[in-house]
């Protein structure tokens, strides 16, 4: 790995998580999770404040050195333990039932093979436990999608892997998740970015 992509992207794609506006696509995401909460591709930590009080730790998957330094301030506030859980979402050393609940936010965008790390976690979440998913994606519209597809290698290159002609619903249902609930909108700012996903499965 370069140095490029060791050092530099996951400062940029951290700060592109930073912004306060996301706050509000957060907060309901973990909203009404309880118990030990598995979450892949934890990045800098971003959703920590937003888990209500019923959560009672944290098991983070985290590739990036930078992205786990920069969650350690946060990981010191936060009002329950987490824990390092691994470091590739596509092979978790974790058991089996592990966890009651599984958080994904900006990240099936960027894993290798989102299929392999949505199977760890249902793997690792006991049966009945909830995985909730925020993500940007493909777009519903032609005009939008061209652009997302000229924008796609670039972008890979910029943010880390990430993508941005990648389906999340389609490929949470395509997972042995079972989708229970979605919510999908453009968010203001440029639109290849900015179709969101919200979803919610068991
Ligand atoms: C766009 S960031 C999102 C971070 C955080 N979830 C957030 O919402 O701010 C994507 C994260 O996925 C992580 N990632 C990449 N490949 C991964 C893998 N195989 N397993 C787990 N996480 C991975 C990256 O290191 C990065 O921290």
């Amino acid at each position: 790995m370069g140095i490029y992509q060791r050092h530099v992207a996951p400062r940029i794609v951290d700060t592109i998580c930073s912004p306060a506006a996301l706050a509000k696509w957060r907060a309901p995401v973990v909203a009404e999770m309880s118990g030990v909460i598995v979450e892949c591709g934890f990045g800098a930590g971003r959703n920590l404040s937003y888990y209500p009080e019923s959560v009672s730790g944290i098991i983070a998957i985290e590739p990036s050195d930078v992205m786990r330094r920069r969650a350690n301030e946060r990981i010191a506030a936060a009002p329950f333990r987490v824990r390092w859980g691994g470091l590739d979402g596509q092979h978790l050393e974790l058991d089996d039932n592990v966890a009651d609940g599984a958080v994904v936010t900006f990240s099936l965008c960027t894993i290798a093979d989102p299929l392999a790390a949505l199977a760890e976690l249902r793997r690792v979440v006991k049966p009945g436990g909830e995985l909730r998913v925020l993500e940007h994606g493909l777009a519903p519209d032609d005009a939008i999608r061209k652009w997302q597809y000229r924008f796609n290698r670039l972008e890979m290159v910029v943010a880390d892997g990430c993508q941005l002609i990648r389906d999340p619903l389609a490929t949470v249902e395509s997972s042995p998740w079972k989708v229970t609930k979605t919510f999908q909108k453009y968010v203001p700012g440029p639109k290849p970015w900015g179709y969101f996903t919200s979803l919610r499965a068991q």
